[in-house]
């Protein structure tokens, strides 16, 4: 492997010829051929072998290295036509990925074997190569040795997944080019450690005059030196007699200069063709993820007699990345990590990405306030470094190595030495110009062994320049030695625990978590919460959510519609199901709420509002705030009072400045649910859009932070029996259902896996029995006491008071004796159902994307108008949705007369409206099962518990759970008049 970029001469993608056989020794069937696309993997271009999905477990039993009976063998052929200019060069063919034992042959020559799933293989074809008509034949086997080191989580496929093509060198040409730029001390210099070897094929014989030339537009004058290795032994700086001895030992060689001189040669042979210097350049413009400022780095080799033989150029960028103390530094500044775990995924193709989808991922990312990506887990397309290179994303550049399933014997086994240290090496080989990448990664889940250690060993020494990251060194202890580790890059851990260990006086290095905040579902729950501590605690330097991409695959369904497909809908066995669908994106790449979250957390701008001044904050490490432009506006109960512009604010990285806002009502904080809403907006195109592009949206309470009850006009002589039923129902035209006690939600996966739901199921929370235990009216005000029994029979005392108002609405205080035992729920609130026909939402809290009571930061608290069809946000598997937290107020009407309700609460809650009953939620395992009812179904929460991470790491925090104990809550129902009434 090394890192020279080669143009394709020859591309080979297109339509192949294809047979896929059971078993890599059967021979195949000259009638089962049929086309197939190159790249592309057979598993999604109708073959019999389907994607397979599976977590930890393999996909067959055994035990390394068996393999199943079945071995889908993809047979791929294809004629080409090499053309006549070719004869003499050195012919390569390229082959980008292949899932995942690759053989090669040309025209009928066996040409050569490869292993690795996302790295390319290369091979000297010329010996086979004939000018004119070519037959290139690939055969791909899906399983081997290997599959038990490509257990990353994941679906399971086969064939080939990225480009083939050929390419041509003269016999003497570029081997590999080592460009690491970096930073000296004084953080202005920039630094090119350049190592440049030629490769003399083909019987072409190494000798003197051979030159490469290096340039840099406007830094580096064309500077060349002779590749003709190191001094001969004669020019050593030792005695002779030492030399002789060095050289020849103690035998054989008498005292014969040149008898010595010529065994040396032979023992030590000249390392040949290298060309290596040291420059620096005074102050150059540093790489930086906000600035990723890049320099191209031309080499030119020329043969004895001056002519050009090869010209590359290589793009390289000046930074430095350093461990001091516990901090990471990047040109001398702790950059927080905000980082994502993103696999190579395509809902159609699986595998297969384009570089505008790989564009398309990074711009998003960046869109959404993130600075890193972990290549979890493999190396990605050499063109997606290029991306991070120019668009400026640190990356973690990992190893394609898991052995989850056998995590604690593999990393020792010698049989799989070779193969971890190879996999490692050959990645830092291919990668190591890349100045986005900040750390290796030496694999994911496979234990700590002495096959990591080899491999780590191996980088220490050939690229001293970047740290080193595994999670397995310090899964059991973050304070060992760590070998293999420079970061401790826990996954999930407990929020208490990373704040805990970095107050503890016992961190040792930085602490980034590899992965955190699991995205399954419904979830994200308490990532504020993280990014607060992260932000404030020294030590903790950020981390990478798990993950980008819900991995759903496109399915074709028997009437003609589509699903996204998850573990076992392809017939595939043993499977770990939808755990595979938990990404900030569905598979179409919209973001999912949690995605808003995000981009909140990580807005490179801060605001406060103090002492009636605005102060901003420029949260970026390298850049000053002119890259934006800011409006502002405050409303008060919604409607806006004042508004402005920020204009261009040159604030300095990481400093503050304090504005005055003309304007702004002098009397704010005597008003309750007042705002301040600041836009942010690029001054200058950015990744993902045109200048103008929104890049966040922040707002701050500036009034009384209390929400004051809507005032309520009680008709105290009302006759109330219009109203509430003898049976303690209550009746509105509008309403399809009475209001009833609600202590359940159709479980999200994070509920369902993290045992919630189960818990719930056996406290009978999902199905409650209503008894009027006593109904009185009196002065206009309706008593009703009911005992609600769960299923599980527990016994839950209702109380509401009911007042009516004269326009036919009426006010309910509500209260709730929750049982000590039922311990944790998942709300406390009332489900009501409004008639069909409301289809027109409009509420004053938080939005306009779903939020939950520990996932709101990204809400803005306003007027937010939508429909209830499109409140339901359309989880893979499908589960609570559509929350909103906060709100005060929430409005249905017909839109085509304006007349509806409009439910107050009088204090802020967890609202939804929905045309989806939790059970239906709860019981849909896709969500084109779900049939909107036509009924639009309500909750209003008095408390409703947080979404946690719990489908694979922690729960949401104690602040955020439902307990027992005395809930009292009101609020109340008014009608929305028609338009024209
Ligand atoms: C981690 C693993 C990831 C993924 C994740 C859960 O343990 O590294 O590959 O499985 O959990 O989705």
């Amino acid at each position: 492997m090394h890192t020279v970029r080669h143009e394709p001469e020859l591309v080979l993608d297109g339509t192949w010829r294809f047979q896929l056989l059971a078993d890599p020794d059967a021979a195949p069937d000259d009638g089962a051929w049929r086309d197939i696309e190159v790249p592309g993997l057979w598993t999604r271009q109708d073959t019999w072998d389907r994607p397979h999905y599976t977590n930890v477990q393999m996909p067959f039993p055994g035990l390394p290295p068996d393999l199943p009976a079945v071995q889908p063998t993809g047979i791929y052929e294809r004629t080409f036509q090499a053309p006549l200019k070719w004869p003499g060069r050195r012919v390569v063919l390229h082959v980008g990925a292949a899932e995942s034992v690759l053989l090669v042959q040309l025209n009928g020559i066996d040409i050569g074997i490869s292993k690795d799933s996302h790295l390319a293989a290369e091979f000297d074809v010329s010996g086979a190569i004939r000018a004119g008509s070519n037959e290139l034949r690939l055969t791909v086997v899906k399983w081997s040795d290997a599959t038990y080191i490509e257990d990353q989580d994941q679906w399971w496929h086969g064939g080939i997944s990225r480009s083939v093509f050929l390419y041509t060198t003269g016999s003497v040409h570029i081997a590999d080019i080592a460009a690491i730029g970096g930073l000296a001390d004084d953080l202005r210099t920039g630094t090119l450690d350049l190592t440049v070897d030629l490769g003399f094929a083909d019987g072409a014989e190494p000798g003197p005059g051979w030159t490469v030339e290096a340039a840099i537009p406007g830094m580096l004058e064309p500077t060349a030196a002779e590749a003709a290795g190191p001094p001969p032994p004669a020019a050593w700086p030792l005695p002779d007699v030492v030399r002789r001895h060095i050289v020849a030992g103690d035998v054989g060689v008498a005292d014969d200069p040149a008898a010595w001189t010529a065994e040396a040669a032979i023992q030590i042979p000249p390392l040949v063709g290298r060309v290596r210097w040291d420059l620096a350049f005074p102050d150059v413009a540093p790489w930086t993820p906000e600035t990723p400022a890049l320099h191209d780095l031309q080499l030119i080799v020329r043969d004895p007699a001056g002519t050009v033989v090869e010209e590359r150029t290589v793009r390289i960028g000046f930074r430095r990345v350093e461990i001091r103390g516990l901090d990471l530094l990047l040109n001398g500044e702790r950059v927080l990590i905000r980082g994502v775990n993103r696999h190579d995924f395509d809902e159609e193709t699986g595998r297969v990405v384009s570089l505008a989808s790989m564009r398309a991922d990074l711009t998003q990312m960046q869109r959404f306030g993130f600075n890193a990506v972990r290549t979890s887990h493999y190396p990605n397309d050499p063109a997606f470094l290029d991306l991070t290179d120019a668009l400026g994303m640190l990356v973690i550049d990992e190893a394609d190595i898991e052995s989850h399933a056998f995590q604690s014997t593999l990393c020792d086994d010698p049989r799989y030495l070779g193969q971890w240290v190879a996999r490692v090496s050959r990645m830092v080989l291919r990668d190591r110009n890349h100045p986005s990448v900040i750390a290796w990664s030496l694999g994911n889940e496979s234990g700590l062994g002495a096959n990591h250690e080899a491999a780590a060993a191996w980088v220490r020494r050939v690229d001293p320049s970047r740290p080193l990251h595994y999670e397995g060194a310090i899964r059991w202890d973050w304070t060992s030695d760590q070998q293999v580790s420079d970061l401790t890059c826990p996954m999930y851990p407990h929020l208490a625990d990373i704040v805990e260990h970095a107050t503890s006086g016992r961190q040792r290095h930085p602490l980034i978590m590899c992965e955190f905040s699991h995205a399954m579902g419904n979830s994200n729950g308490t990532l504020a919460d993280y990014w607060d501590a992260i932000e404030s605690t020294p030590g903790l330097q950020g981390g990478f959510i798990w993950e980008w991409w819900d991995h759903g695959l496109r399915q074709p369904l028997a009437d003609g519609s589509t699903r996204w497909a998850y573990g076992g809908d392809f017939g595939d066995t043993p499977h770990d199901g939808n755990f595979c669908t938990d990404g900030l994106v569905w598979p179409d790449r919209t973001p999912k709420p949690a995605l808003w979250e995000h981009r909140a957390l990580a807005a490179p701008v801060g605001i406060a509002f103090e002492r009636d001044r605005l102060t901003v904050t420029n949260r970026r490490h390298f850049v000053d705030l002119s890259w934006l432009r800011g409006t502002w506006e405050v409303t008060i109960g919604g409607q806006p009072v004042a508004s402005g512009d920020l204009g261009s604010l040159a604030v300095p990285p990481g400093a503050s400045a304090t504005i005055e806002l003309p304007g702004m009502p002098y009397n704010l904080r005597e008003y309750a649910d007042a705002w301040l809403t600041t836009t942010w907006s690029s001054a200058t195109d950015v990744s993902w859009g045109p200048a103008g592009s929104e890049v966040c949206v922040l707002q701050v309470p500036v009034g009384v932070t209390d929400a004051q009850p809507e005032g309520f006009d009680v008709a105290i002589d009302l006759d109330m029996a219009t109203i509430v039923a003898d049976d303690g129902t209550l009746r509105h035209p509008l309403l399809a259902t009475s209001p009833a006690l609600a202590l359940w939600r159709a479980p999200t996966d994070n509920d369902r896996i993290g045992g919630m739901a189960a818990a719930w199921v056996a406290a009978g929370l999902e199905r409650l029995e209503r008894r009027l235990v006593a109904l009185e009216r009196a002065d206009g005000t309706v008593r009703v006491v009911d005992d609600v029994t769960t299923a599980a029979g527990h016994v839950i005392r209702h109380e509401r008071r009911l007042v009516v108002a004269p326009d036919g609405g009426f006010g309910i205080s509500e209260r709730v004796e929750i049982p000590p035992a039922l311990t944790d729920l998942a709300r406390v609130g009332i489900v009501l159902e409004a008639v069909p026909g409301l289809e027109a939402v409009r509420w004053f809290g938080s939005g306009p994307h779903e939020t939950y009571p520990d996932r709101r930061r990204g809400g803005i608290v306003a007027i937010h108008e939508s429909t209830v069809a499109d409140q339901t946000v359309p989880y893979i598997r499908p589960q609570e949705n559509g929350g909103h937290a906060d709100v005060r107020w929430l409005e249905l009407t017909d839109p085509s007369t304006g007349e509806g309700i409009r439910l107050v609460m009088d204090t802020p809650g967890q609202v939804s409206a929905t045309h989806h009953r939790a059970a239906d939620l709860a019981t849909a395992t896709h969500h084109p099962e779900l049939v909107p009812c036509p009924e639009t179904i309500v909750h209003l929460d008095a408390a409703h518990r947080g979404l946690g991470t719990a489908s694979c790491g922690p729960d949401t925090l104690p602040g955020y759970l439902v307990g027992p104990g005395l809930y009292e809550w009101s609020w109340h129902l008014r009608p929305v008049p028609a338009v024209d009434a």
